[in-house]
């Protein structure tokens, strides 16, 4: 690149970038005089501000004006509680698909399905949507499950997938989604953690040419259960890519790419406990009376990485995350009736609950529901979809980004993408240089681009940007959404002012904010309310600018961010102990181009045993089937010392410039032996 041209690239990557008039025209707030306005609403007068979004709510009992929001953020006042409109009734199932129906939207397309294999896609109507779904309900009930039960869903990103979370919240259920990528343990895990009696899952999936078993995974979970004492009782099988022997109404899916059927798979059938979908709705009713729960009834729980390494059932309840995902849908993407959106997320993750399911249908919105990746049949099949079906708001996370930039400009530019108005990231904080390309590759610098930085226990968007109103700096995940009062803390929990960088913490609840652990509030307070009093924890690190734009630094735990999904160091480190040859492991992240995080392992192995190729392979796949082929260690290096410090404790931060093989390690007057330090560095394996 030409000097004066990196100059330019380099003021690009600090610059200011700034919504077109068109899309200020067209939003909902379109300026930053409008969102401060709207901002302070919602601080000085929660229960006008969210008063007004509930009244779009149906509610058998509305919520009373005093009990709005009722929260203790402070473990020396007594017990931490999060509480919002409670006692007033409703059910959100009904609010996103009986209300809209009633609105006259029935003949709208909830989710346009497009399959893992090009021409494989159908639709489904809100109608259509609200029938599958009060059917599932009868079906699930059938299967003896009542308010308050928990289900587990194991599932490709399919229509029935959705079908099944919206019975779940029908008949007040409580459904435990489990992303399709973890290994049958990490299944049987959090089905043993939530006790649930029924698993939904579908027969296999395909994933660009690759099968996904997931009958077969399930299965293996399922007798794990067995072996612990607990009983699934129930496991209903979705006929999707045509396994099995059951009389199916899915033809096997056709891949226009090999120019012919995939081949059938064959699915185990243990009709002792499972049950096919699609004999199961044949002849259930489509008429289901919703189960009327009160605002703070659960809706569902959702695992993450916790730094212990036991994943965390983080629990959300019904009235208050119906209205904030709602709210940051519409404002957020700026979206309105007609236009048809698209998040490529999976609906395993928070991102697919709050916005592929829960939001955009409390919008009445149209939908695009991907099955395949962003490389198959080849890397311009983001673009095809989005032009196939006039994509206006589309959603992705840095690392897909990453990894499309290195197949170049013109794969993207052979498509229209004139649809096309505002663009999301989420999942990590997105580096500038994959933030201009977005911007410019993909947007045309016609789009706007919004950075939204939130977590599973936010529930929904927390900092971000709004499309007509935020002037954009890359990488910048810019300002608090509604209701949303951020601080930035020193290590002693001092807040500080004005320019800053520390521990990002927030003051107050907002309505889809997590309420607890499942079954474990004691450990919710100690992980995001005991680090510093008063306040919730967030566990990342941001810098707030003299503009007083929020940028987020990454986790200040001991958690990393692996191409957009949280692990903790904690959970690898006990899959890789649990060889026989290892006797003791550190894992810290280290940069990665494509993943943001890569995860690099250090493994001190018993006396005797080789360090080779065959061991290597053998510990990533230990990680693989313990967690999930996403958890695969990128390095593993033989370490037969760990730096410690004198009391035994593994010094990580040293370990975290090994990694990245930068020798600046910084004060090591507490380490025990020091020369393990330099022998760490000579051994390094060669890394690119
Ligand atoms: C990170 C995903 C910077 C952050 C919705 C957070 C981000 C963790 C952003 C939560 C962003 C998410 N900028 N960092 N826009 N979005 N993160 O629970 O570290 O899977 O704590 O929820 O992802 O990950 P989770």
């Amino acid at each position: 690149m030409a000097s004066t041209d990196s100059k330019e690239h380099e003021k690009q990557l600090e610059g200011w970038f700034y919504p077109s008039e068109e899309i200020k025209s067209e939003a909902y707030v379109s300026s930053m005089d409008r969102y401060k306005e709207l901002y302070q609403k919602s601080i000085d007068d929660p229960a006008g501000f969210w008063g007004d979004i509930a009244n779009e709510f149906y509610w058998k009992v509305p919520p009373s004006k005093e009990k709005f929001m009722q929260f203790n953020f402070d473990t020396r006042e007594g017990k931490v509680f999060i509480k919002w409109m409670e006692g007033a009734v409703t059910n959100i199932s009904y609010n996103l698909l009986d209300r809209n129906v009633e609105k006259g939207l029935g003949d709208n397309v909830a989710f346009y399905w497009e399959g893992n294999f090009p021409g494989d896609s159908k639709q489904i109507t809100y109608s259509e949507l609200l029938s599958e779904v009060c059917k599932f309900s009868n079906v699930l009930k059938d299967k003896g499950i009542k308010k308050g039960d928990r289900v587990a869903i194991y599932m490709p990103m399919i229509n029935e997938l959705v079908v099944a979370m919206l019975a779940c919240a029908r008949i007040g259920a409580v459904h435990s989604i489990v992303f399709g990528g973890f290994s049958a343990e990490s299944l049987a895990e959090r089905i043993l953690d939530s006790t649930c009696k029924v698993l939904v899952t579908a027969d296999g999936s395909y994933r660009g040419a690759k099968l996904i078993d997931l009958k077969e995974i399930s299965d293996e979970a399922i007798g794990k259960c067995k072996d612990q004492g607990f009983t699934v009782e129930t496991c209903i099988v979705v006929q999707h890519v045509g396994g099995g022997s059951g009389n199916g109404t899915v033809s096997p899916r056709t891949s226009p790419v090999a120019k012919k059927p995939c081949p059938p798979i064959q699915t185990n059938f243990n009709s002792a406990v499972d049950c096919w979908w699609h004999e199961l709705m044949s002849c259930a009713s489509d008429k289901c009376e919703p189960c009327w729960t009160d605002a703070e009834d659960p809706l569902f729980m959702l695992y993450t990485s916790g730094s212990t390494g036991k994943p965390k059932g983080v629990l959300h309840t019904v009235g208050g995350y119906m209205l904030f995902t709602a709210v940051t849908f519409k404002y957020v993407f700026d979206y309105h009736p007609g236009e048809v959106y698209w998040c490529t997320a999976d609906i395993g993750w928070i991102t697919g609950h709050s916005y592929i399911t829960y939001g955009p249908l409390a919008n009445g919105a149209t939908s695009v529901l991907f099955e395949g990746t962003p490389f198959y049949p080849d890397s311009g099949r983001f673009w095809g979809v989005v032009d196939k079906y006039h994509v206006s708001k589309f959603y992705t996370a840095p690392t897909a980004i990453r990894a499309l930039m290195k197949f170049g400009k013109a794969v993207v530019q052979k498509y229209n993408r004139k649809s096309l108005k505002v663009l999301g990231t989420v999942g990590e904080p997105i580096n500038p240089e994959a933030w201009l390309w977005y911007y410019r590759t993909v947007g045309d610098e016609r789009c706007v681009i919004v950075d939204t930085y939130w977590q599973t226990e936010t529930g929904g968007h927390v900092i971000t940007s709004l499309p007509g109103a935020t002037p954009m700096r890359p990488g910048a995940a810019s300002f608090p959404f509604f209701g949303v009062v951020p601080a930035i803390v020193d290590e002693h929990g001092k807040e500080l002012e004005g320019a800053c960088e520390g521990f990002l913490v927030m003051k107050q609840p907002w309505p889809g904010m997590a309420r607890t652990i499942y079954g474990n509030h004691e450990r919710f307070e100690r992980v995001y309310f005991s680090k510093f009093n008063g306040y919730y924890t967030t566990g990342d690190g941001c810098k707030r600018d003299s503009n007083g734009y929020y940028w987020i630094t990454g986790r200040t735990d001991d958690c990393m961010n692996v191409s957009g999904h949280l692990l903790s160091t904690a959970q690898i480190e006990s899959a890789l102990v649990e060889h026989d040859a290892v006797t003791e492991a550190a894992v810290v992240s280290c940069p990665h181009k494509e993943k943001g995080e890569g995860i690099y392992c250090f493994t001190t192995l018993m006396e005797g045993v080789e360090f080779n190729e065959q061991l290597i392979k053998e510990l990533k796949q230990k990680v693989r089937s313990k967690i999930g082929p996403f958890a695969t260690p990128d390095v593993i290096q033989n370490s037969p010392g760990l730096p410690k410090t004198r009391s035994g404790k593994i010094m990580r931060r040293v370990l975290r410039q090994v990694a990245k093989n930068d020798k600046k390690i910084g004060d090591v007057t507490t380490m025990a032996d020091s020369s393990v330090v330099d022998n760490l560095f000579h051994n390094r394996p060669h890394v690119d």
